[in-house]
């Protein structure tokens, strides 16, 4: 257990937790499909990765089953009735960042129970009830977990933001101290700046690797979940702490939005790259129709003669992800409230027409882009996990609370985090968010609107109709360029998925027009050679304390007859924290 790629014949699971995956395993082990495996595995993430596993979030499903059948579920969060355009914006008109991360308002309807039990009903093997799935989760819960010391780092690092919220200082904060207590009164008393304050309570080093993580409020929510199904979140006592929560502290949640959400599957956005067919999710993620796009113009170029992350490969994608992100930015939002010109943004014809904009011998300056007319938005907070059973079927999850332990609130007496998705509306027309994606009238704010997700599960047929791969990534933005480049990695350069996702990437988005890249990703040379092309760095940020920062990548690949599941290092402090299968 834990080690990096151990591989067999019988199936894989990959995800950010080692204990999550192992339930995942010990389920496939026990008969059970890749559905099963995934709901079980899901369901402990709540527990096991608290960061971003999630009870209050939402996220995608994209699956290909064994009888051949696309499928792709959508349990994003929903703006609740009370939500309106600019309810992000403080006195001035500005966008307010505190408004839109960290209050009750930012948190959108949570998807991820609805969708998970949803799957399980619909795909599960029905050799298990929802309690079976679900006793492992609660088993940690209710017994506590081992914390990683990535967990560990996490939980201190925003030990501030926690004391802010009663029900998260209880679950997440080990102990409030006698330098807590001075440093509480020293903030009150205006001693000490609210920057300082934070950055002094993160330096104290209270959790370890190893501490029992114990939360029976959350073990009894999710025994309610296991006995009455989505009924056990969105009504009965779940609901009413929600709503409790929400009423004390201006959140505007009610019971109605509760009872009205519901997931939605969806047509799954398809494109074929190079004769494999890439089946991906479409609104109101961006992840699947960017993808596809970004494909088609990569097609038409020779990249396995390209030198992996040469100036010449760099600027490509460099140029394909411009394009790609601008039409995001104006053509792509909740499809419910929004005409997506999928056909348009996915069609080949489109993918040369848009080429014919850049050029292989000097960057494009991004306000030189606008989007195609149509005919008619980490820190990694999201998290990804996979499963490939020996069946043929192939899954893909990508839940998100939106930032790193959400809004950092839990809801009193119910243990869970509650996310704060709404920050991935576009708040103010052409105003970045916290991913420093921008947006306008397709992703507005609008009561029952889905905000647009990058998250990008797909799953890769080969020409033949078998699974080969089932990926997607945490790390908001990032999420889509990094799919694309492990897909590259994959079929262009015939690694395995493992060297895939270990090799460094690098990412733009149209704005800001910069180029961001991870360590070891470029040479001096290379990054000489690109400027000479106009491309501008963003060298900062890219690489923080040594640990990589473009995006988490997990999944599961077929490969010389056996699965081989991929875990990616990056954003983690422990070398055997995923375990494979
Ligand atoms: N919350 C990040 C995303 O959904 O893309």
């Amino acid at each position: 257990m834990g080690c990096n790629q151990p591989t067999n014949t019988q199936g894989g699971v990959s995800s950010t937790s080692s204990t999550a995956s192992q339930v995942g395993i010990d389920f496939l082990e026990q008969g059970g499909n890749a559905f099963d495996a995934i709901v079980a595995t899901g369901f402990t993430l709540a527990v096991t990765s608290p960061s971003n596993g999630n009870l209050g979030g939402g996220g995608f499903l994209v699956a290909y089953t064994k009888d051949g059948g696309a499928v792709s579920l959508d349990f994003r969060e929903e703006a609740p009735a009370l939500s309106y355009e600019t309810m992000f914006l403080d006195e001035n008109d500005e966008y307010s960042r505190e408004l839109a991360l960290n209050s009750h308002k930012s948190s959108g309807v949570p998807g991820t129970v609805n969708g998970l039990v949803k799957i399980f009903n619909d795909y599960g093997s029905g050799n298990f009830t929802l309690e079976e799935i679900m006793a492992p989760a609660i088993h940690y819960a209710e017994n506590g977990y081992h914390i990683s010391s990535t967990t560990a780092s996490g939980l201190d690092y925003y030990k501030s933001l926690f004391l802010n919220d009663r029900g998260a200082t209880e679950i997440f904060v080990k102990e409030i101290d006698n330098t807590i207590l001075g440093l509480q009164k020293a903030l009150k008393d205006g001693s000490i700046s609210k920057e300082d304050y934070a950055k002094e309570l993160a330096k104290i080093d209270q959790w370890k690797k190893g501490d029992l993580l114990v939360q029976i409020d959350l073990a009894n929510t999710l025994k309610r979940i296991a006995k009455n199904g989505s009924a056990g979140f969105y009504e009965g006592e779940t609901a009413e702490l929600i709503i409790q929560e929400m009423n004390t502290n201006d959140g505007f949640i009610t019971k109605k939005d509760l009872l009205n959400y519901d997931s939605v599957y969806r047509n799954p956005v398809q494109g074929t790259y190079r004769g494999n067919k890439v089946i991906s999710m479409g609104p109101p993620s961006s992840g699947g129709a960017l993808l596809i796009q970004m494909l088609n113009m990569i097609e038409n170029f020779d990249i396995k003669s390209m030198e992996r992350n040469s100036s010449r490969f760099v600027h490509l994608l460099t140029e394909v992800q411009r394009l790609a992100y601008a039409d995001r930015a104006i053509h792509l939002g909740d499809p419910d409230f929004w005409p997506n010109p999928i056909p348009m943004l996915t069609s080949k014809d489109y993918a040369k027409e848009r080429l014919s904009l850049i050029s292989m011998d000097s960057a494009t300056r991004s306000t030189e882009i606008a989007a195609g007319k149509a005919l008619s938005k980490e820190s990694v907070e999201t998290t990804h996990y996979s499963v490939m059973d020996n069946q043929g079927n192939v899954v893909g999850i990508t839940t998100t609370l939106n930032m790193s332990y959400g809004s950092k609130k839990v809801v009193d007496g119910a243990g869970f985090l509650l996310n704060n998705e709404m920050d991935d509306f576009s708040s103010k027309p052409g105003t970045a968010n916290a991913f420093g994606l921008i947006g306008y009238k397709a992703n507005a704010i609008q009561p029952f609107k889905r905000p647009l997700s990058s998250m990008s599960p797909t799953v890769v047929i080969d020409n033949e109709g078998n699974p080969i791969v089932t990926i997607g990534a945490a790390g908001g933005s990032r999420i889509i360029t990094a799919v694309l480049q492990n897909i590259i990695s994959i079929i262009d350069h015939e690694l395995d998925i493992q060297q895939a996702i270990d090799f460094p990437r690098t990412h733009s988005q149209w704005l800001p027009d910069n180029l961001r890249y991870e360590k070891d990703a470029l040479t001096q040379q290379t990054i000489s050679e690109l400027e000479a092309l106009n491309h501008i760095f963003e060298h900062s940020g890219t690489v923080e304390n040594g640990v990589y920062s473009l995006a988490q990548t997990h999944g599961v690949h077929f490969k010389d007859n056996k699965f081989i599941t991929g875990f990616d290092k990056r954003g983690t402090y422990d070398e055997n924290e995923g375990i494979t299968y």
